[in-house]
This record gives structure tokens, C-alpha cells and sequence, in this order.
């Protein structure tokens, strides 16, 4: 797999939306460079792409989006100059691992698997080598989800990972006690990543990782299913994962920017999905439903 390296400056503040953007339109990692150094110079922000067949489309989009800042941006964004330039893979991943530190959430520590963290007692590490997946914990979209299982993961409980990628919210529902987790994507290379992150962190007996693009293919029907894609996926998929929860089981939908939230919850309620609240990162929300009772 060839790659490239998309580079934006931007001012600290606009950085975190312009990485989101680079990952939405297919970066598999986004770095910024430093972002406290200069708080009034400007920053860098690097996005690694492969080179495929929707290659300049996708840059294209990202272009057009990051010019389009200044437009929706209540803080100067900066210049938003955009550089793209080949990388290999060594590269990629070497420039991807200097960047990447111990994150926290609440009591989940999401540890890179090449960082030494020593934790508190009260504290759960998921070690996590993305590679080329997307789940880092860097995103506001897994940062939600992971605070959201924590509210909601019950020891004992079966979980699903709708959209695994790196298998990190997968691994976090295990940590906080499920005794199984079924943990599906529809990419090959995001399946081969999260198993390797499984075995990592010691849960192939809890985690079963497959290949599926559909909650219709979880085997048995769960306590807690998450799901982490985009608005569109997840209201397409609504009624299978409404039929994957057990009655009173809780659905947490994540990847949902603030202008389709009232689609996508719309949309759960109409698959029987009652809202119980949702929460908040920037322009990111995730909703907390739960199946009602006596619906099957
Ligand atoms: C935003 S990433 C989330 C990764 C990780 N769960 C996290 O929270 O960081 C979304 C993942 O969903 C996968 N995906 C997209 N559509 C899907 C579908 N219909 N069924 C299963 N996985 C899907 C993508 O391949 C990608 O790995």
C-alpha cells in the first residue's frame, strides 16, 4: 500500500476540527504537531492517506472542506494551507507513534502499545497499536463511547462492537467486565487489527472478532450494543441492531455530527429505541437509547 501525508496549518483552536475532517474523509491517523507550543502561532496538523483508487476525491473533499472553515469558524482558523506528499509505510507509522500517548477517560486508560503507563488501582488500560485503523482514542466519536460504557457496561454483561476498527471499544466493554463481546467491521484490515489488539491485551477466550457489515450477524442477543460510524450507517442499521438488544438493552450510537442528531434519534425511536439522554464533544453526540421492554 502506497500512502501520503496531508498536512494543514491551522491555529491551535481549528485544529482539532481540521484532524476530524482528515478522518472523516479516510485518514487512518491525524497528528498534531505540539498544539500548546504556540497557542497564537500556527500549528500542524498531519493526516496519512492511502493512495487507492478514491485517493483524490478524498482529497479533494478534505480540501474543500478545510477551505470551507473559515465560513462555519467563530476563532480564526489560520492559513489552512494544504501540503500532500508521498510517505511509506515506515514512515507513516514511525511520524503516527511519536505522536500517540496514554489517553484518559474516566477510569479507562487507552495505553499505545509501544508507551509504558503505570496505573492507579481504580484504573482499566486498553492497549491499543491502531495501525491502519481508525480507534485511538483521539477521536471525540471513541472518547464518547468510551465514557459511555462506562456508565452503562454491567459485569456479566454481553456486549456487540458495531464498527470495531482497532477493537478499542471492544476491549474497554471487556476491561469493564462483559464476559463476551462480539466485535464486527466490514474492512479485512480493521478485522486483522482488532484481533491482533485482542490478543495483545490477553482477551481472545472473551472477544470474538469477525467480519460483518450487519448487528443481524451477532450471534446472541446483547445487554449493551455500540456502535461508533456515521449518522447514515447507524439509521440504516437501526432496526437489526434494535433486534440484536435484549428487551431493556441499551444502544450506544456514536459518529453523529450535531445537524443529524434529530434524524438518527428519529430514527432509533422508530426501531424502538427510547432516548435516555445523549452527550456531548464539540460538534459530536452520542445517544444513549435503551430497547423498551416487551418488545422483541
Ligand atoms: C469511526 S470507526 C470506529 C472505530 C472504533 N470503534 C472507535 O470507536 O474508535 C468506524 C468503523 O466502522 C466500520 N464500518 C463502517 N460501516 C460498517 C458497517 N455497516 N458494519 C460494520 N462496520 C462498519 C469501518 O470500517 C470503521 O472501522
Amino acid at each position: 500500500m502506497r500512502w501520503a501525508e496531508i498536512k494543514v496549518t491551522a491555529r491551535p483552536l481549528a485544529a482539532e476540527t481540521v484532524a476530524s475532517i482528515l478522518i472523516e474523509e479516510g485518514c487512518r491517523g491525524a497528528a498534531i504537531a505540539s498544539p500548546s507550543a504556540s497557542f497564537d502561532g500556527e500549528v500542524q496538523v498531519s493526516g496519512y492517506l492511502p493512495v487507492d483508487d478514491l485517493f483524490e476525491e478524498r482529497v479533494r473533499s478534505q480540501a474543500k472542506r478545510i477551505r470551507d472553515m473559515p465560513r462555519f469558524f467563530d476563532v480564526a482558523t489560520g492559513s489552512l494551507e494544504i501540503t500532500v506528499r508521498p510517505v511509506d509505510e515506515i514512515e507513516w507509522s514511525e511520524a503516527w507513534r511519536a505522536h500517540y500517548k496514554p489517553l484518559v477517560f474516566g477510569k479507562v486508560v487507552v495505553q499505545p502499545s509501544w508507551e509504558h503507563y503505570d496505573p492507579q488501582p481504580d484504573q482499566v488500560v486498553v492497549q491499543i497499536d491502531p495501525g491502519m485503523a481508525f480507534g485511538t482514542g483521539q477521536h471525540p466519536t471513541t472518547a464518547l463511547c468510551l465514557l459511555a460504557l462506562q456508565e452503562h457496561v454491567r459485569a456479566g454483561n454481553v456486549v456487540a462492537d458495531v464498527g470495531t476498527g482497532s477493537g478499542i471499544l471492544a476491549i474497554a466493554a471487556a476491561k469493564l467486565g462483559a464476559r463476551r463481546v462480539y466485535a464486527i467491521d466490514a474492512d479485512s484490515v480493521a478485522v486483522h487489527v482488532a484481533e491482533q489488539n485482542v490478543e495483545r491485551n490477553g482477551l481472545e477466550g472473551t472477544i470474538e472478532v469477525r467480519e460483518a457489515n450487519s448487528p443481524s450477524e451477532i450471534p446472541e442477543c446483547v445487554d449493551v450494543l455500540v456502535a461508533n460510524i456515521v449518522a447514515d450507517v447507524i439509521m440504516d442499521m437501526a432496526e437489526q441492531a434494535a433486534a440484536a438488544l435484549k428487551p431493556g438493552g441499551i444502544m450506544i450510537s456514536s459518529g453523529i455530527v450535531r445537524e443529524r442528531a434529530p434524524d438518527a434519534i428519529r430514527k432509533l425511536e422508530s426501531a424502538g429505541l427510547e432516548t435516555l439522554k445523549t452527550s456531548e464533544d464539540g460538534s459530536w453526540i452520542a445517544v444513549h437509547s435503551r430497547k423498551l421492554e416487551g418488545s422483541v
